[in-house]
């Protein structure tokens, strides 16, 4: 383990002894946590990719959030905005095995930063690599988890009135109705053309996260609600109470490289006080 404590970026084992990276603004720290591969964490921000869900012929979600990453030494320039020194640079490139089941040459390169404003900052590019001419398509998105005070008094804004697609009514496409999205029941729906930004208010801990997207037009709301809940062996039989998944994502389009074309999208998360927030 590293003892340079106060640098940015440490280098470390976790305590299975794989090796972990911990992000650290100067007034933050990080918190633990435990991870057995080769499954993805239930928590923090699974990268679905290249397959949202199970609209493919790839297991659910696709492979990229079940693989190990490399450390990129070497990436190019990230176009962040920001001065941020506290940031890590990941490598995905497929596997023999991935290629069987995916037959396509790609480099994904995944910048996650933190902000000296303590704001999240995660950059996906994708590039395909291969020699052969063709191009592919691929669907993707942040399958990120808030932890949530209340799922019943939760309100999100920026995705009234929009139309999406039902997860639990066969995709059907319906318009949303009226205002804030609120939570009583299971959700699990695909909104389309989305605002770049959307905001999740949680009342009784009176902060807001607000979700700021570049280049992923559609959001995925996601709480698997009491049955679910207890179906998934990963999942707590109360936990859907304190939490809630909005994704950004690109699902409805796929997204389409030629041979050297390259992709891109951005996701910002803050988590500041309600007032702060509110006219903003
Ligand atoms: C959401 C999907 O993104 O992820 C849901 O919209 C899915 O349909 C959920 O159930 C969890 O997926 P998984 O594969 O992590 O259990």
């Amino acid at each position: 383990m590293s003892t340079e404590k106060f640098l940015p970026v440490e280098f470390c084992k976790g305590n299975n002894g794989l090796d972990k990276v911990v992000l650290r603004e100067s007034r933050g720290s990080s918190a633990e946590a435990t991870f057995k591969p080769p499954k993805a964490i239930r928590g923090g921000i699974p990268i679905c990719f290249p397959q949202f869900a199970s609209l493919g012929s790839l297991e659910s979600h696709g492979f990229a959030r079940n693989r190990f990453w490399s450390i990129d030494t070497d990436p190019p320039a990230f176009p962040t905005n920001s001065s941020s020194k506290a940031y890590i640079d990941l490598i995905l490139r497929p596997s023999e095995e991935d290629l069987k089941i995916w037959p396509h040459s790609f480099e994904f390169r995944l910048r996650v930063a933190l902000t000296p404003g303590g704001d999240l900052m995660l950059i996906s590019r994708v590039r395909n690599t291969s020699t052969d001419g063709k191009p592919f398509s691929f669907t993707f998105a942040y399958h990120t988890y808030f932890s949530v005070s209340d799922i019943s008094e939760v309100r999100v804004e920026g995705l009234e009135t929009l139309d999406y697609l039902d997860n639990l009514q066969n995709k059907e496409r319906f318009t949303e109705q009226g205002d804030a999205i609120t939570f009583e029941s299971e959700v699990d729906k695909i909104y389309l053309s989305t605002p770049t930004k959307i905001a999740i208010l949680d009342h009784e801990k009176k902060r807001t996260f607000v979700i700021r997207k570049d280049g992923l037009p559609d959001a995925v709301v996601w709480n698997p609600w009491d049955k679910k809940a207890k179906a998934m062996a990963d999942f707590g039989d109360d936990e859907y109470k304190h939490m809630l998944c909005v994704e950004a994502a690109a699902v409805e389009k796929p997204i389409t490289l030629k041979p050297g074309e390259e992709w891109k999208g951005r996701l910002e998360l803050s988590g500041v006080p309600s007032s702060y927030c509110s006219g903003q």
